[in-house]
């Protein structure tokens, strides 16, 4: 029996931006998928009802994962057992995580010796043939852990950061939020490319102040970001109660992360304000959950 598990993650900075080649930070979080596999009759997925055979519809990624086995190695029966503490499309990287530590599992488990590098071109070719249209940015971060520079993938040291992540609870599609900001784009280029190259400034900045551990000022440049990422109408009413209540109680700074219009928020904050912050979110109609930047990417447990 093996059990891996791999990250989430969160956009400190750049979202939207990095679409155009601008920069984003992106970071692991220690909210972790966690995937367990043991020998069985065939390739069976653990559900609340007891084991059933693998199907392409009802898990696509895990399907597509063992697809690309079959090309490595004699797939033998096995079954696969899910547990993730990754709220699913909320833009924290729920089905990136999984997929990254079934991939970890299952080369544990058949001795297939992928590297770092494999996973995580493995899971992205998993999330853009299930999603047709998906970033490397998620399955990259998964796997690798850590505080990552994109679009370059530089990894950066680690920080350790307080993070109260907020959840609205609205799903939203980030291809429909990506496809709005191309058309907005379209119709004002000057304004919104430089508002783009903001962004860009902001993140570039914010690495400066994350290595010099000066949080406050991090926070500072956040609500910039924040701001900018409402110009380009990617924020939404809910989202910006839970950023302002975040605020209000105590946060250093708060944005969304990801691509908005429903999703999740993050705020960043000392120790003290942890709870305060997490009650001020619940209090404004947000599901929260109180976390920490993580360097560890993918692993066996
Ligand atoms: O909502 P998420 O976590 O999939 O993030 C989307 C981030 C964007 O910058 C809007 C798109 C992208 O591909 O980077």
């Amino acid at each position: 029996m093996i059990t891996s598990s791999a990250p989430g993650k969160i956009f400190l900075f750049g979202e939207h931006a990095v679409v155009y080649g601008k920069t984003a930070i992106a970071c692991a979080i220690d909210l972790r998928a966690h995937v367990t596999v043991e020998e069985a009759p065939s390739i069976q997925m653990k559900g609340p009802g007891g084991s059933i055979d693998l199907n392409p519809r009802k898990h696509p990624y895990i399907y597509s994962v063992v697809e690309r086995f079959k090309d490595l190695t004699d797939v033998t029966g096995v079954n696969i057992d899910i547990h993730s503490d990754i709220p699913v499309g909320s833009g924290l990287g729920s089905s990136a995580a999984v997929t990254i530590a079934t991939i970890k599992a299952l080369d544990a488990y058949y001795g297939t010796n992928l590297s770092l590098e494999d996973i995580a071109h493995m899971g992205h070719q998993v999330e853009s043939e299930v999603q047709g249209r998906a970033s490397p940015t998620d399955t990259f971060v998964s796997t690798f852990g850590g505080m990552v520079q994109i679009p370059d993938r530089k990894k950066l040291g680690f920080y350790d950061m307080l993070i109260v992540i907020g959840n609205t609870g609205k799903f939203s599609s980030t291809r429909k939020i990506v496809s709005n900001v191309a058309a907005l784009k379209e119709r004002h280029p000057a304004v919104i490319g430089q508002i783009m190259d903001t962004i860009s400034a902001i993140s570039e900045t914010g690495i400066e102040f994350i290595q010099e551990g000066d949080f406050h000022t991090v926070g500072e440049l956040m609500n910039i970001n924040q701001g900018l990422l409402d110009s380009i109408g990617v924020g939404s009413k809910e989202l910006s109660e839970l950023v302002y209540a975040s605020r209000k109680a105590g946060a250093l700074g708060s944005k969304i992360t990801g691509a908005g219009g429903g999703g999740c928020m993050i705020a960043l904050c000392e120790h003290k304000n942890l709870s305060r912050v997490a009650h001020a979110i619940k209090r404004a109609g947000g599901d929260s959950f109180i976390c920490r930047t993580t360097h560890a990417g993918v692993r066996i447990e």
